[in-house]
């Protein structure tokens, strides 16, 4: 029997919402007991005083402090202490827990991952985000902690189950599959007319808004490619991505012998945040399973980065190392954003973050630091504010 203390950053999300769908399915198979520290939500009070009266946490969490008063009325009655703003949030993930989902998405979920990873808890790290900015000084300050870093990026989780650990040697390369998302086919001509309903409707995974876009622009499988280097210390040039548009295997790890690893799976996150709540065990749960013969076959392609430029840019900014990594975040969480306010086309998303990457300039954080977190969260300021203008300028222009 897994048994595990618990605090959920981002309850009230996607991956969120999926860990307690899991943890309530793996209770009721009795393969695990769960307490709840901390739950934490930003705008949604309605689904985080739900989440709470179901598991009586210590503290419940809003991001937005004129909703506490809405939050404790919700949860009157229930012994649930509310509290509200971003350093409640950031105070909830230091709460003595030994099992930490980092799911708030964006950079909005940095400094909450960071506080989490000097707890020397096991930090379940789905806030991919946080890894692109603070990169190595993280996974450093999770070792230094005592705690263990498992990655919940379906991608990360399948390289981390077939990664021979300790041994990086005997790997000559990372293998990333990619959906490909909803606009795989699309020709570049129709790509103008995109809207924010299309993309977010992606074929396989069900997600929130930004992870979406940032499926349909492969800017997320980007962003996947820097936190594999950043994880499995492999530098760019051996992380590979291969478009599976069938989203079975989640990816692959090449061995020097010509061997090569695959992991696979339903497509639902369940199955990677099972992984990351019980390592090295497994969690027995009503997981869906694979019937092989009726998918018949899996199918493969190579990326197209003139459609999809997102990925080569990505890949740049690891290269060039440095702040590159936290402005190619931080303009890209700017422009889906945008893109999501219909406030910009679709294929201006990339573009923003190529004229952003020109115009930031700085010094990068330095690894292993023990304020890499701010460090990075000065340089994410200061590129969406150039990532604000070029929006602004692109939007006079048109
Ligand atoms: N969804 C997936 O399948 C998936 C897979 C792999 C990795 N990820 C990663 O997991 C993270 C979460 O993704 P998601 O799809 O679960 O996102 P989501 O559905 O949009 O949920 C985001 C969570 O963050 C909270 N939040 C939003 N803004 C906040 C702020 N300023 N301060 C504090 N909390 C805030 C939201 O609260 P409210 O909803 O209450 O406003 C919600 O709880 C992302 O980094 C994403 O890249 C997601």
């Amino acid at each position: 029997m897994i048994a595990r203390r618990v605090s959920v950053l981002g309850s009230t999300g996607s991956v969120g919402s999926s860990t307690l769908d899991l943890m309530e399915q793996a209770q009721a198979a009795g393969s695990a007991a769960f307490e709840v520290e901390a739950l934490t939500g930003g705008a949604n009070i309605a689904r985080l005083a739900e989440q709470a009266r179901r598991w009586r946490p210590r503290i419940a969490v809003t991001a937005d402090p004129a909703r506490l008063n809405e939050l404790r009325d919700a949860l009157a009655g229930t012994g649930v202490e509310a509290a509200a703003g971003p350093d409640a949030i950031v105070e909830a993930a230091v709460r003595p827990a030994d099992w930490i989902m980092a799911s708030i998405v964006g950079a909005a979920g940095l400094r909450s991952a960071w506080a989490a990873a000097g707890t020397g808890a096991t930090l379940a790290l789905a806030n991919k985000e946080s890894l692109v900015c603070c990169g190595p000084a993280l996974i450093e300050r999770v070792k230094r902690s005592g705690g263990r870093l498992i990655p919940v990026d379906s991608e990360h989780s399948a390289i981390f189950q077939v990664f021979p650990a300790g041994a990086p040697e005997r790997v000559s390369k990372l293998v990333l599959t990619a959906s490909g998302g909803p606009f795989r086919t699309l020709p570049r001509a129709a790509m103008t007319r995109i809207t924010p309903e299309q993309a977010v409707a992606h074929p396989n995974w069900s997600m929130g808004a930004k992870i979406s876009v940032d499926s349909a622009t492969m800017a997320n499988k980007g962003l996947e490619l820097i936190e594999a280097a950043y994880l499995f210390d492999m530098p760019g040039e051996r992380v590979d991505v291969v478009v599976h548009p069938e989203s079975i295997i989640h990816s692959l790890v090449e061995y020097v012998d010509g061997s090569t690893l695959a992991q696979m799976g339903a497509p639902d996150m369940r199955t990677p945040i099972a992984c990351a709540l019980s390592w090295p065990d497994r969690l027995a749960w009503p997981a869906p399973k694979l019937d092989l013969a009726a998918l018949g076959r899996l199918t493969f392609e190579a990326p197209d980065e003139d459609r999809f430029p997102a990925l080569r840019l990505a890949r740049e900014a690891l290269a060039a190392g440095g702040i590159a990594p936290i402005v190619f975040n931080a303009a890209n969480e700017v422009a889906a954003l945008a893109f999501l306010d219909r406030r910009l086309g679709f294929l201006n998303i990339a573009a923003v973050v190529a004229d952003t990457l020109e115009k930031a300039t700085g010094a990068g954080a330095s690894c292993g630091s023990d304020d890499a977190c701010e460090a990075a969260l000065a340089v994410d300021a200061q590129a969406r504010r150039i990532a604000g203008d070029v929006i602004a300028s692109l939007n006079i222009a048109a």
